[in-house]
């Protein structure tokens, strides 16, 4: 099976230009070995969407858990799918972090995705503080931030959809943590243990990604390893350059294993 590059565009680009040059520098990939998603901010995502037609999928980088009414700021589940979106990130940990976004509340957007046919792609991962614990504790602080967030779908027994997983270290975050990506050796490990985890709960459809500093000089160290589904990848994939040359390693790279 093809590993996903998902790129998390954050927010960039500032303008609907520089946009539709990273959707350019992907649709060149179109049919490359790797499946690429792109999610841009709310603003750009129906034109790029309409400007793709059809030749790549998006995600949005949050949701709100209800369909309408009065919610300020927010953008529903429908809003998504009605204009073509098929996956959405959510708990990001700059969302967790800035926006106090928590387990509970998160679980309620992976549920209201998922019951939507929107495909979540969760964060989960330690900051340094726990990291520094050691790896009992920073393990088992990962898995109770799956459990929870992924509460409801575990309560009402949702275990056939599409999820996806990314384990991203806070501190290896470029922009709001260190910026010093992981080891490949720590992130299979943990992408085992969550692997495990969802296979034990009874998931039977799921992704683990590593996020976290990945750009052209260690993309290939991580996607190359088994375990490893792909990458959640934000900084290096807006800049059209590093983005293009990322793809192309790993179809070079990945095509030789
Ligand atoms: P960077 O690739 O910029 O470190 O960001 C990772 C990330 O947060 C993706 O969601």
């Amino acid at each position: 099976m093809s590993k996903i590059f998902i790129s998390n565009w954050k927010m960039n680009p500032q303008s609907f230009s520089e946009a539709e040059e990273l959707l350019k520098s992907a649709l060149k990939f179109k049919a490359s070995n790797i499946k690429i998603v792109l999610c841009p901010p709310f603003v750009w995502l129906r034109d790029l969407i309409l400007k793709s037609k059809n030749k790549i999928e998006f995600g949005a980088q949050n949701m709100f858990f209800e369909e309408k009414g009065a919610f300020t700021g927010e953008i529903s589940y429908k809003m998504l799918k009605n204009i073509g979106v098929k996956y959405v990130i959510l708990g990001h940990s700059e969302r967790r972090n800035i926006f106090g976004e928590i387990n509970e509340m998160i679980s309620k957007k992976v549920f209201a995705a998922i019951s939507n046919n929107l495909v979540p792609i969760l964060c989960v991962g330690e900051n340094l503080n726990i990291r520094k614990k050691g790896k009992k504790i920073f393990e088992k602080f990962v898995l109770s931030q799956l459990e929870f967030s992924l509460g409801k779908l575990i309560q009402n027994k949702i275990f056939n959809k599409e999820i996806i997983i990314a384990y991203e270290p806070v501190w290896a975050i470029s922009g709001s943590g260190l910026g010093i990506a992981d080891t490949p050796e720590n992130a299979k490990n943990m992408i085992s243990l969550i692997k495990n985890f969802l296979f034990k709960n009874g998931f039977k459809k799921f992704l683990v990604l590593y996020g976290g500093s990945l750009n052209s000089s260690n993309v290939l160290n991580f996607f190359s390893q088994k375990e490893i589904d792909g990458g959640l990848v934000g900084s290096a994939s807006v800049n059209p350059d590093e983005f293009s040359k990322m793809i192309q390693i790993l179809n070079k790279g990945l095509k030789n294993k």
